[in-house]
């Protein structure tokens, strides 16, 4: 599928792999609609687009929930149409469950799993209406394992995967497609933003985090998929193969998750 002209939103636009994705998407002539929290770091990232004036910036808060049919009809009057919506935007977690207030599980399930699935129900009647629409939705590796510190987000990212498998089915005779992309380590501001056990941000950035993918590279890696319309792709280094040892050697993984922690 060629990106020229396709209207391409993406939430999370403000930072690390929306933001790179975005640049790349642009290249390849892809009209944007950038969302995201943070407004001035929206319009940063728009400036930095080969072609900013095919490009609107949308603030949005995957928390606010009943702003979504209201956001939904901005994005479609930005150009007209949304072809594809990119499902970015997320935050982390580095507590332990014991740690862990009841508050930040709701805080990491409303961003990460209701932000995302309200978003998506919100422009799904559009899709259907005209036969067709693309959903990808970045979860992660830990959508698929587990591995200590990040209970809540581990919960919310697997939550994804069940809810958009069930989408891709039930609207397949509409065709809507649905990529679900489960990054491995990346080098972005996922760790620092990451929600500590009392709700505040961690603020440094994880060894793993710094020494992972290139934003830039994962970003060229994941247009690839969107334009195969594959139905999920994992994307990153040897931390990878753990989405295969689960499924066959899940002892092996939970102990190899182990020895590769502190916790
Ligand atoms: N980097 C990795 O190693 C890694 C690994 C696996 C999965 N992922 C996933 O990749 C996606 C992108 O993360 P990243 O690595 O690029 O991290 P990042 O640099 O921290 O970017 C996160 C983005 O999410 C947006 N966001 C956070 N809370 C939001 C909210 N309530 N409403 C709207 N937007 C919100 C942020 O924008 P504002 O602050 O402007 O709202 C920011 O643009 C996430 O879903 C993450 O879980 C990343």
């Amino acid at each position: 599928m060629e990106l020229k002209d396709k209207v391409v939103w993406i939430t999370g636009a403000s930072s690390g792999i929306g933001k790179a994705l975005a640049q790349q998407a642009g290249k390849k002539g892809a009209r944007l609609i950038l969302s995201g929290r943070n407004t001035a770091r929206l319009q940063e990232v728009q400036k930095s687009l080969s072609d900013p004036g095919n490009s609107r910036v949308l603030p949005l808060d995957l928390a606010n929930l009943e702003s979504f049919d209201r956001i939904v009809q901005e994005a479609l009057s930005a150009f007209g149409t949304v072809d594809i919506l990119v499902n970015n935007a997320g935050i982390s977690q580095r507590s332990l469950i014991a740690e862990t207030g009841l508050d930040v599980y709701e805080r990491l399930m409303h961003v990460n799993y209701l932000g995302t699935i309200g978003l998506s129900k919100a422009l799904l009647p559009y899709f259907v209406e005209n036969q067709k629409g693309h959903f990808v939705v970045v979860t992660s590796l830990m959508g698929k394992f587990g591995s200590p510190l990040r209970s809540g987000y581990c919960g919310a990212k697997h939550a994804l995967h069940g809810f958009f498998d069930v989408l891709r089915m039930e609207h397949e005779k509409d065709s809507i497609a649905v990529t679900l992309v489960c990054p491995g380590f990346v080098n972005t501001d996922i760790a620092r933003n990451a929600l500590t056990g009392d709700g505040s941000a961690q603020e440094n950035q994880d060894n793993a985090t710094a020494n992972g993918m290139d934003p830039d590279r994962f970003a060229r890696k994941m247009l690839h998929a969107i334009q195969r319309r594959k139905m999920e792709v994992n994307i990153g280094g040897k931390e990878v193969s753990g989405a295969y040892m689960k499924r066959f050697f899940p002892g092996l993984l939970h102990k190899l998750v182990l020895r590769s922690q502190v916790v």
